[in-house]
């Protein structure tokens, strides 16, 4: 039996005397797309928080395979530091020598579409730019698990829909194992394997709904053209009522 990437096992979590979190197990696959969905303040980010050790769970275990890389919620790049600077920020802080940084960085800012920015600074990109410079800093930082906290939260709907299609490529062609939260359900049909929905505080799994076998074959990026996608949506919308 292959080992899960990420485990975690039945974890609590209150704050104060207010329960959060109320035994939540789940497991990530290699290569998977697995997203956390559910009410805001049901403790998504608690999740996260616990994954990579910034908050203790107060019962229950984790375990992840290799790196975690996290870009948590309304993740800013430094504006006073260039888009490769922003990058190999974390490269530098675990003291690796400059120039073998951006050597390491440099190879990928034509797959996150930041080609010619290297030395241009937050303020001189777009908002799209910055949720893929700000992707790639967590990419490059972790290599093994990627855990992204509402990335696309902070942009217009048009870039957003054009930044889904462009992770979809970039986690096939690199075979990503991403943990994602969002509480866009459209968001999470289009990009999930599979999707772990949250009920409101204290929060539980309510459902577990696999998109690879309801979608078939078909590409992800035509999920949005078939009629699946409206009743997963209704299933979804039932779970969260
Ligand atoms: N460090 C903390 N101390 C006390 N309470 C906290 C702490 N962190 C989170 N909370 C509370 O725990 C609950 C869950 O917070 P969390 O940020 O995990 O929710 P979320 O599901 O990520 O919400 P959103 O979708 O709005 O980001 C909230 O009620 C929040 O106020
Ligand atoms: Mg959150």
């Amino acid at each position: 039996m292959t080992e899960h990437k990420l485990e975690v096992n039945r974890i609590r979590k209150q704050f104060g005397e207010k329960e959060i979190l109320s035994d939540i197990s789940f497991y990530v696959d290699e290569g998977e797309l697995v997203t956390l969905l559910g009410p805001s303040g049901c403790g998504k980010s608690t999740i996260m928080n616990i994954l990579t050790g910034i908050l203790e769970a107060d019962a229950g275990g984790i375990r992840v395979e290799g790196k975690v890389g996290y870009m948590q919620q309304k993740d800013l790049l430094l504006p006073w530091k260039t888009c490769m600077e922003n990058v190999i920020l974390p490269d530098l802080l675990a003291g690796t020598a400059k120039a073998e940084a951006e050597n390491r960085a440099a190879p990928f800012f034509t797959k996150f579409q930041l080609e010619g920015y290297e030395r241009r600074y937050p303020n001189e990109m777009s908002g799209g730019m910055r949720q893929r410079a700000s992707l790639l800093r967590t990419f490059l930082s972790s290599g093994d698990v990627l855990l992204l906290d509402e990335p696309f939260g902070a942009v217009d709907s048009i870039t957003r829909g054009s930044l889904q299609q462009w992770l979809i490529g970039v986690s096939r062609e690199l075979g990503l194992t991403i943990l994602l939260i969002t509480h866009d359900i459209e968001e999470a049909i289009l990009l999930s394997d599979r999707i772990l929905v949250l009920s409101d505080k204290p929060s539980r799994i309510r459902d577990e709904v696999m998109l690879t076998p309801a979608f078939g074959d078909g590409k992800k990026e035509a999920r949005q053209f078939d009629p699946v996608f409206l009743e997963l949506k209704k299933r979804i919308l039932e779970d969260l009522k």
